[in-house]
């Protein structure tokens, strides 16, 4: 490029300016892509887009590479790849694929950087972070373990045990809080042929709660069961999770999982 200035007498100057970098663009992510969020899919792989901007200039076919570090190997297929900036393209779309696994996990934060060109320069905005969120219950799925089947009791004066199991993750220690449903409650299924105890004179109404500690996979309860005198069918009883509460853990989101187990108090 040539500037001609006339100084007055026959003073001329030539400047030659060497096409700067910045004719080739400079590379960095857009706004909302500096902090992203990606989930861990059920199944398969799930994906997360990070747009990277050009400005300036956009003469010339570019290739761009990025990386994510290193502890990312896990959770995303790849750690490292490259986009390509054709001429006059200004955007383009870094893909990333979380993949699967069964780790119970909490949510994880990895950065994303563009780590060179082949032409151009890298702007300011060259990291970007992604947040994989917690994944496969990392403090645990309760359950009662009996949930599968009613439980036989006779009628009489007993303590029934039951077992709350703690599946997938054992991190953190969490609350669990248990009720007995009121004869007057919708029965959460069916159970044919069978009437519904009465708290008080066929049960003891419970709403109670029992900790697990870090590592505790299962805790247990009792209902106290009472014989009436009167003769009767059949009757069922209710029990339900009501919630779980993370008492100490990384982060605060629980996964939350409600269950009921049943049993059934046969007449002697
Ligand atoms: C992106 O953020 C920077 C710094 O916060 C700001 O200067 C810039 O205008 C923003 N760009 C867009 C396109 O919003
Ligand atoms: C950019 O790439 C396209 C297709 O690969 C090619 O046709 C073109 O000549 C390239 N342009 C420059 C400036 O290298
Ligand atoms: C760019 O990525 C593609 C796959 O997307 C790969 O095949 C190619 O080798 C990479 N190019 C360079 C220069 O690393
Ligand atoms: C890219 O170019 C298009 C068309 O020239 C324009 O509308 C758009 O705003 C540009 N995007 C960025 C991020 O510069
Ligand atoms: C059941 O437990 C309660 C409270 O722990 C106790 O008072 C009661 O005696 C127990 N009943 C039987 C039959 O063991
Ligand atoms: C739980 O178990 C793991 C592995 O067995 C162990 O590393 C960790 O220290 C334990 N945590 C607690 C709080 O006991
Ligand atoms: C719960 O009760 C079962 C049998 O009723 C017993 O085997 C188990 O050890 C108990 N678990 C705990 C944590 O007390």
């Amino acid at each position: 490029m040539f500037l001609l200035a006339n100084l007055g007498i026959a003073s001329v100057i030539t400047v030659t300016i060497a096409a700067s970098d910045d004719a080739h663009g400079v590379f960095q992510f857009t706004n909302k892509s500096l902090s992203v969020i990606g989930t861990e899919p059920e199944q398969g792989r799930n994906t997360v887009i990070l747009q990277v901007m050009r400005s300036f200039g956009a003469l010339s076919n570019v290739t761009l590479f990025w990386e994510v570090e290193p502890a990312a190997k896990q959770d995303l297929l790849h750690t490292i790849g490259n986009v390509t900036f054709s001429v006059g393209q200004n955007v383009s779309d870094i893909i990333l694929q979380v993949s699967q696994d069964k780790i119970p996990e909490l949510d994880q934060i990895f950065k994303v950087t563009l780590s060179k060109v082949s032409h151009g320069r890298i702007g300011e905005r060259s990291v970007a972070s992604l947040t994989i969120l917690a994944s496969d219950d990392p403090y645990g799925l309760f359950v009662f373990s009996e949930s599968r089947r009613p439980i036989f009791v006779p009628e009489a004066n007993i303590n029934v045990t039951l077992t709350i199991q703690r599946l997938k993750g054992l991190l953190g220690s969490v609350r669990v809080t248990y009720q007995t449903l009121k004869e007057m409650d919708i029965a959460p299924f069916h159970t044919p042929g069978v009437g519904r105890a009465s708290e008080g004179s066929d049960f003891m109404a419970i709403r109670s709660s029992v900790t697990f500690q870090a590592n505790q996979s299962e805790a247990n309860v009792t209902l106290q069961v009472f014989d009436d005198d009167i003769p009767e069918r059949g009757e069922s009883i209710f029990l339900e999770l009501v919630n779980v509460f993370l008492i100490e853990g990384a982060q605060d989101r629980p996964s939350k999982n409600l269950n009921y187990v049943f049993l059934n108090v046969l007449s002697e």
